[in-house]
């Protein structure tokens, strides 16, 4: 047997150590250990951690990498953020979203991303971002997968036009239908949003994914409304919540049936820890409220949970730099998911849980899958997330699409070693 790629000695996620990897024709065709065979590249991974590629779920590639266009934002807020974004729209061009976006991805693929679901706002008669990210997406696909969302940033009611635009965004080819109940004028009308939107995907079929009560508000309550919905249209699966800030703040009595009510109508959870901890419980004065759903809680009843980046160098975030491995580190810290199992979910909700939720069917290190994968310079995924590793080796369809060494540092100590390498730095125990 003749390979194209072999991957000698790596520890996957679930724990298997000693695994040797075959690809060839672009599939992975063998997981074991000991594969005998000749192989068109080897590389050793030295009992190394081997991934399938990160997957951010929610992200905003219309505005990334835009900072400090038409000014940056001084205060921080999310507010700020807002008229920002309101006064570059009008003065984006199609070339500039693309090259914006462009750049983003080759930061994502050299951080090992190789699925990305991006929401694009549709407010916005021109759809010159729809349109921009469409080009986008079918320009990087033989690197990353791109996945769009219809995105009413000013409200699917509230904007003017919101509602046609997010139809003619879906004709074109958008693949997921997006919303933001909370920013609607009323209660009321944000329900109705959930309802509406939701009837669209039906009809469509296709995936829905809200932004739904990104708000310290716990009368947010528009998830109860998006999961009953998902279950009066048969969407169970195919439908997640992003954000879902106000539950942080809700009554834990009415937490304790809306959680199941989640769970029964088979919606996915979407936290994004870096802006979740930044941007909540501004209003508050101390103690200040964290504002990260209640992931633990969520991930208890069986629901699927996934972190996403949300934003990198855009009127909203200034930092970022596309590494899931920082978003998951955030959510441990956020979420106090400092458990052994849960470390280990948190690794999950920026690889296999997104996966998930995107539909990627093909997704994982097994044989017949795409040989998609990273390869870390940690030992496991705990470690991976302590260290926010490097990303040693990209491999999409079987080919190394990106490449880096180690991270070592020389020292220059009497009496102590050489060289550094933070991976070198293993638990005294091992569970
Ligand atoms: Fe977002």
């Amino acid at each position: 047997m003749s390979l194209d790629l072999l991957v000698r000695n790596a520890t996957l996620p679930d724990g298997r150590t000693g695994q040797d990897v075959g690809v060839r024709d672009g599939r992975i065709v063998g997981v074991e250990p000991g594969i005998a065979a000749e192989a068109g590249r080897v590389i050793e991974a030295g009992g190394r951690l081997l991934s399938p590629p990160f997957c951010d779920v929610h992200f905003h590639m219309d505005a990334t990498l835009s900072l400090g266009l038409p000014r940056l934002n001084r205060s921080g807020t999310l507010l700020e953020g807002i008229a920002l974004w309101g006064e570059l729209k009008p003065h984006l061009t199609h070339e500039a979203v693309v090259e914006r976006a462009l750049r983003y991805c080759d930061l994502a693929v050299a951080q090992g991303i190789g699925a990305i679901r991006s929401h694009v706002d549709v407010c916005d008669d021109r759809l010159l971002a729809v349109d921009a990210l469409l080009d986008v997406k079918a320009r990087v696909a033989p690197y990353l997968d791109l996945q769009l969302v219809a995105f009413p940033q000013d409200g699917y009611y509230r904007s003017p036009g919101a509602a046609a635009n997010l139809e003619r965004a879906l004709d074109r080819g958008v693949d997921v239908v997006g919303g933001i109940p909370h920013f609607e004028r009323t209660m009321a009308e944000g329900a109705a949003s959930v309802r509406a939107l939701c009837e669209i995907a039906a009809a469509r079929g296709l995936r829905v994914d809200l932004h739904c009560d990104e708000t310290d508000d716990p009368n947010s309550r528009h998830i109860e409304t998006l999961a009953a919905e998902t279950l009066r249209l048969g969407l169970g699966g195919r439908v997640a919540g992003s954000h879902l800030t106000s539950m942080h703040s809700m009554d834990n009595y009415y937490v304790s049936k809306l959680i199941p009510l989640i769970a029964e109508a088979g919606v996915a959870a979407i936290a994004n820890p870096l802006i979740n901890i930044l941007i909540q419980g501004r209003h508050d004065t101390y103690p200040k409220r964290r504002g990260m759903t209640r992931i633990p809680e969520l991930a208890a009843a069986g629901i699927t949970c996934a972190f996403g980046h949300d934003c990198v160098m855009d009127p909203w975030y200034s930092l970022g730099s596309g590494d899931m491995l920082e978003v998951a580190a955030m959510a441990v810290h956020v979420g106090h998911l400092s458990g052994r199992d849960a470390m280990r979910a948190c690794f999950e909700a920026v690889t296999s849980a997104p996966a998930a939720i995107m539909g990627l069917d093909d997704y994982g290190i097994a044989p017949g899958r795409r040989a998609d994968f990273v390869l870390l310079q940690a030992a496991d995924p705990i470690e991976a997330i302590r260290l926010k590793a490097a990303r040693l080796a990209v491999v999409r369809r079987g080919r190394v699409i990106a490449e880096a060494a180690p991270r070592l540092t020389r020292l220059a100590l009497a009496g102590r070693p050489a060289e550094v390498d933070p991976a070198a730095y293993a638990p005294l125990a091992t569970d």
